[in-house]
């Protein structure tokens, strides 16, 4: 039976404009939208249907938040505090810290101790209309623990009414026993749990981080041909630190998105555009490592490269927990518009996760939705710290 929801303020994000429709309506039925638009439009045969007032309330597609490191053992407090006392987050990568000290106390877990971990990171999100989180894998950087990580992120999608998009991250540190020998990793561990994931059906897509303190091009040059093999998408860490080559060679491989990109030059940017490439920026690991390089905002609007916003969730260089605050952050520290901020976190996401039909509220779209206590997308990013969600549906179901 299909539900309507009525006079809703709707932001469908189904098109290049920014576009509100007053007292809307969405017709919900089967876990897809079968219509949307202005109420006084609504076709015939669903005027005598169930209907829910949204009393004016701001609609939105369910957010997405697409870079996530959800999954991981341990904290990063202490680390979190060198920091604060001058510390640089590559010295204390270079000196056995960071990602490695995660991925230690990520091989001291079992499955059940990291879903455990993880479900109040995710439930945070949830409350504030997330309906699709991307999990990575990259704190195991062995092949037990790298498929640990991904059957723990499948449980999550099990576990709460979310769509749960995982990311295999083999190549995002090398592990202290290969170190300087980052070619042998490759080949002895990372390409190997690369497959043995992809044959367990755990692997949505390939990521890797091409930075001076992980892999370089060469390097992911060759994960990109092993995930091109199993005809697996790939996305990448690239330009966070230093320009590195990452963000053209991304685009070269048809990269569902390249992530961070601070460094990204202008040409690098227009690849992007040829190459469809999403460029996800990461204002949380930005803001926590006080980096001053702010992403080519200018140069992706004037090529038109579609930009995602995420949390980039994870202990080290962004413990944050809020994709509404992101959006914020997104405005503030990077001086996007708030259309663009929520363009950002749904339609733009939803590109970057390779789901057409997820992020914008049009027929034949899932039916995830977020209502929110806000009358415009202004108002949605204008607090910090501050949540204001009505109601969520996940595939037509309200939750
Ligand atoms: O996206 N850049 C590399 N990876 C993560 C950081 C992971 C960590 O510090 O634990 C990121 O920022
Ligand atoms: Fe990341």
């Amino acid at each position: 039976m299909p539900q309507v929801l009525s006079n809703a303020r709707l932001a469908p994000l189904d098109a290049p404009e920014d576009r509100l429709i007053e007292a809307g309506a969405v017709v919900i039925e089967g876990g897809r939208i079968l219509w949307a638009g202005p109420g006084a439009e609504l076709p015939g045969e669903f005027t005598g249907a169930a209907r829910q007032d949204m009393e004016g309330r701001l609609v939105t597609p369910g957010l997405i938040d697409c870079h996530t490191h959800l999954v991981f053992g341990g904290d990063r407090a202490g680390e979190f505090e060198a920091r604060l006392n001058g510390a640089s987050y590559e010295e204390i990568a270079r000196a056995g810290g960071g990602i490695l000290s995660t991925v230690a106390a990520t091989r001291g877990a079992d499955e059940a101790a990291l879903v455990a971990a993880a479900l109040p990171r995710l439930d945070a999100l949830i409350a504030e209309g997330v309906t699709v989180v991307e999990v990575k894998s990259g704190y195991g950087l062995d092949l037990d623990t790298e498929l640990r990580m991904l059957r723990a992120a499948r449980a999550l999608g099990r576990l709460r009414p979310v769509t749960i998009v995982t990311s295999f991250l083999g190549a995002h540190a090398c592990p202290a026993d290969y170190k300087g020998r980052a070619d042998a990793y490759l080949d002895e561990v990372c390409l190997p749990a690369l497959r043995a994931a992809h044959a367990e059906g755990l692997v949505d897509a390939v990521d890797g981080f091409c930075e001076g303190i992980a892999f370089d091009t060469t390097q992911i040059a060759r994960l990109f041909d092993a995930a091109r093999a199993l005809g697996l998408p790939v996305k990448l860490h690239a330009e966070q630190l230093s320009h590195m080559g990452g963000t053209a060679l991304a685009a070269r491989y048809g990269a569902l998105s390249a992530d961070h990109v601070e460094y990204a030059t202008e040409a690098d940017a227009s690849a992007m555009a040829t190459s469809g490439t999403v460029a996800v920026l990461l204002p949380g690991a930005f803001y926590a490592l006080r980096e001053t390089q702010a992403p080519p905002v200018a140069a992706f609007r004037a090529h038109g490269v579609p930009m995602a916003l995420a949390t980039d969730l994870n202990p080290g260089s962004s413990p944050l927990h809020s994709l509404v605050l992101t959006m914020n952050m997104g405005c503030t520290l990077f001086r996007l518009t708030p259309w663009e901020a929520l363009r950002g976190v749904t339609s733009h996401a939803a590109r970057a996760l390779g789901l057409p039909d997820h992020g914008r509220i049009a027929a034949g779209a899932v039916a995830d939705l977020a209502v929110w206590d806000v009358a415009s997308p202004a108002e949605l990013c204008w607090r910090i710290g501050f949540n204001p969600l009505h109601a969520r549906y996940r595939k037509g179901e309200r939750c």
